[in-house]
């Protein structure tokens, strides 16, 4: 179906202006006068409708009637023309409706809540704030990509199923593909008869291949989807998320928080210099100021600070926590934020956590109490990235597992790497869609994926 899309239209209007052209898309809006009807088209390549215009005396009514409806579909041909209020638009001379939408279409107002167009994620990609997400979300990740390969990574394509539990956290979705109501005296008697021969799930996290995978190429990232089945009905959590996880080989915590925040920068730069519609769109109707805030970011050096210090920082502020602080706990979310918005203003790197709540691959620093491990909290959203240096060493990495119960058969080749020829390595993951809401100003982790996948919603 030969047609120019409405972009390229707006991009190169000075070709196109006066001429013949046919552009497609969906009906946004429609009103007419005596004379004449104006339909607001847009196609999904950009932001911005075309304009159709059409002669109500030279159309066919039972068409333009069809093409007035909100949500329909059409192909029209005609001349683009300039415009004083639209820069251009088109007489229409053709028109072709492809698909009639009826008035029980559920984006016929011009704006809905976020909590509305969420009951409908199959059409909600019609409305300017979800077409600017996704091209937003299109673009992060192929900044992403440039990222790493103008750096020298190796893109590698782990399982998603898989038998080891990266993070330990009990949060494995299981696969299995026993029927409803099989009956097993043992857990080893079911897994022994199940596809794989044992326990299987999806991946929490493809470090531990991506870090096999980088003690032959040096240098790597994946970038795929990862599966957490925790019960956290919160605004940054969702069961399926996609996750960055660059792993470099030589390659120390201090060498790794550094990539961390130049890679942070490119693609922060690359989105805000390639999607300057959708970031405008964001800075007037999501978070005001928030192409000020990410120039802000990238003019600035991102804070650090050690756990322990962050403990004091805490403990010192006069603040009432609802979850009180002390160290070897966890940082909660109002901690997080209170680091972030009031006391660094900025992105910060809390390292060097207690070893007792983080897990088992993590280096484990001299003091004995902590390990080199750091996330990057951010304003507004907290944490977006885990990062750590990875314990090289086989006997202290046999000892952390064992202190954890696990079972040891099950990560023999993880372990073969700290065997034959081990190095200092570094790493991160990165949640896709939350970096997607601090560079967008999207509050809500269910408003930056197509079809959010949470607790007792799918
Ligand atoms: O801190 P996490 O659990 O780290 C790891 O999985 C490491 N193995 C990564 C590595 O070093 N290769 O998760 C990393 C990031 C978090 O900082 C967060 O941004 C995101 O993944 N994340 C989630 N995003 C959305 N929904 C969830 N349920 C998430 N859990 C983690």
């Amino acid at each position: 179906m030969k047609h120019t899309d409405i972009k390229k239209l707006f991009a190169e209007a000075e070709a196109f202006v006066n001429k013949s052209v046919t552009v497609c898309g969906w009906v946004r809006t429609a009103r007419d006068s005596k004379t004449v009807a104006f339909v607001e088209l847009n196609d999904g390549t950009c932001l911005r409708n075309l304009q159709l215009v059409f002669d109500k005396e030279k159309t066919d009514a039972e068409a333009l009637k069809n093409a007035m409806a909100v949500g329909s579909s059409l192909k029209a041909e005609g001349v683009l023309v300039a415009s004083d209020r639209n820069g251009y638009e088109m007489n229409v001379e053709t028109l072709e409706v492809l698909g009639v939408c009826p008035s029980d279409y559920p984006l016929q107002k011009k704006r809905h809540t976020l909590e509305y167009l969420r009951t409908i994620p199959h059409l909600r990609v019609r409305a300017r704030y979800f077409e600017a997400v996704f091209a937003v979300r299109n673009q992060l990740a192929q900044s992403i990509h440039h990222y790493f390969s103008e750096n020298g990574y190796r893109y590698v394509h782990p399982p998603i199923i898989t038998g080891s539990d990266c993070e330990g956290a009990g949060e494995m979705f299981r696969v299995t593909t026993h029927p409803f109501a099989t009956e097993y005296k043992t857990e080893e008697e079911y897994y022994a008869n199940d596809f794989f021969g044992r326990k299987a799930g999806l991946t929490v996290s493809a470090q531990l291949e991506g870090e096999m995978a980088a003690m032959g190429l040096g240098r790597i990232y994946t970038f795929g989807p990862t599966f957490r089945a925790e019960n956290s009905n919160t605004t940054r959590h969702v069961a399926e998320f996609w996750h960055v996880e660059p792993e470099v080989c030589f390659c120390d915590i201090d060498d790794i928080i550094e990539i961390a925040e130049d890679f942070i920068k490119y693609i922060v730069r690359d989105v805000l210099e390639k999607c300057p519609e959708e970031m405008e769109f964001f800075n007037q109707w999501v978070e005001k100021g928030i192409i000020e805030k990410l120039q802000n970011m990238l003019a600035n050096d991102f804070g650090r600070i050690d756990y322990t210090e962050a403990i004091e920082v805490l403990k010192n502020c006069g603040k009432e926590f609802k979850y009180p602080v002390e160290w070897g706990v966890d940082l909660q979310t109002e901690h997080e934020k209170y680091l972030t918005d009031e006391y660094f203003k900025k992105p910060v790197f809390v390292v060097h956590y207690p070893a007792a709540i983080k897990s088992f691959y993590m280096k484990q620093n001299p003091d004995g109490k902590t390990v080199a491990a750091t996330d990057l909290l951010v304003p507004g959203i907290g944490e977006i990235i885990g990062c750590s240096e990875r314990e090289a060493d086989y006997d202290k990495l046999v000892a952390a597992m064992k202190a954890r119960n696990m079972p040891l058969e099950n990560y023999t080749e993880y372990l073969d790497t700290r065997k034959y020829g081990s190095v200092p390595h570094s790493g991160f993951g990165l949640g896709f869609e939350r970096v997607l809401m601090y560079i967008t100003g999207v509050q809500n982790i269910r408003d930056v994926l197509m079809f959010p996948r949470t607790v007792g919603s799918m």
